[in-house]
């Protein structure tokens, strides 16, 4: 009701008809709204006003407003947790329904890719999980990482108008430093998938200064590279929209117009590039990804290598 009145008073009366509970559990709320941060200002006959919002996000500013019809419908929202993935994974395993999503303000073991930390401190980014139980055969499931890059550039691209490259498989770059980290891990049994879990981190609002030193060269955040602050509940809302229509069309079309999606916003093909997998180093041009999501690398002697997994050098 707030969102909906944009900054103007709402009578206590007003809240309690339309939600049907006493003044006492209006005022209760509102109490509950100021411990997470809200500036509440109360005048008499007038009701309550949200004078400022936090600059932390909560359940309720991510449930707000959201118009998805199966992803983030359930939220397991916490302020601190080791990582978001291995919440996800035990929630997976006690059977939770897809879509629903595990978002933390903060990770004090976040994970990347090839067992490497991921640096995510407290209101500064955006640390999630989604859980997916898609009716696909295991080896289909890397493609949901190619879509969930585009799910996330796309909604990068509405909320902030920024224009953001993906680099194969799963890191999305600004201005060539890297903004976003895509993890994706599943439940399977040899011939079908139980769960994928879909690690998003998102740098969004930190200073340059609040990185590492080592990351100072390779890594950058939205706020930066946009010059002012980004609203976090409004970018995981919108990436769960964009993920929605993604999922959707994937489910019903295959993955062939999620490709052409990712090869638009694909940074590496058609260029030269150096490719570290774990049984060597390979060098040559990006020819494109298969219908698989493989990436072609094309050598010099023009032998064409399919390449599941690596670290890309552009
Ligand atoms: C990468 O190495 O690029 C992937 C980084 C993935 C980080 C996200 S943050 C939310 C989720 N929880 C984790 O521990 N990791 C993923």
């Amino acid at each position: 009701m707030f969102t909906e009145i944009e900054g103007d008073f709402l009578s206590g009366q007003k809240i309690s008809e339309e939600l049907g509970c006493s003044r006492t559990a209006v005022w209760k709320h509102i109490e509950d709204l100021r411990q997470e941060g809200y500036e509440l200002e109360a005048v008499r006959r007038k009701g309550y006003r949200i004078k400022t919002i936090p600059d932390k996000i909560s359940h309720n500013e991510i449930s707000l407003g959201l118009k998805t019809e199966t992803l983030g419908r359930k939220i397991h929202f916490e302020d601190s947790v080791t990582s978001t993935q291995k919440i996800a994974h035990q929630l997976a395993y006690d059977g939770v329904p897809e879509g629903t999503l595990v978002v933390a303000e903060e990770q004090t073991s976040g994970r990347g890719r090839l067992s490497r930390a991921w640096y995510s401190p407290k209101y500064t980014g955006v640390w999630m999980s989604l859980i997916l139980r898609p009716n696909l055969p295991p080896a289909k499931a890397p493609q949901l990482t190619l879509l969930t890059a585009v799910a996330i550039t796309q909604a990068i691209e509405e909320v902030t108008g920024l224009r953001p490259d993906i680099k194969w498989p799963n890191d999305i770059l600004i201005n060539k430093k890297k903004t976003v980290g895509i993890l994706t891990e599943m439940q399977a049994e040899a011939d079908k998938i139980n769960s994928v879990i879909i690690g998003m981190g998102i740098n969004v609002n930190q200073s340059l200064e609040q990185f590492p030193e080592e990351l100072h060269s390779i890594a950058t955040s939205l706020s930066i590279e946009l010059g002012e602050k980004v609203n976090r509940a409004e970018l995981i809302q919108t990436i769960l929209m964009k993920f929605e229509n993604l999922y959707q069309k994937y489910l019903q079309h295959g993955f062939y117009p999620i490709k052409l999606l990712w090869e638009s916003y694909a940074i590496s093909i058609g260029k030269r590039i150096i490719a570290r997998t774990i049984t060597g180093t390979l060098e040559g041009k990006a020819k494109g990804i298969t219908e698989d999501g493989v990436l072609m690398l094309e050598d010099d002697q023009e032998v064409v290598h399919y390449i599941h997994s690596a670290d890309i050098q552009i």
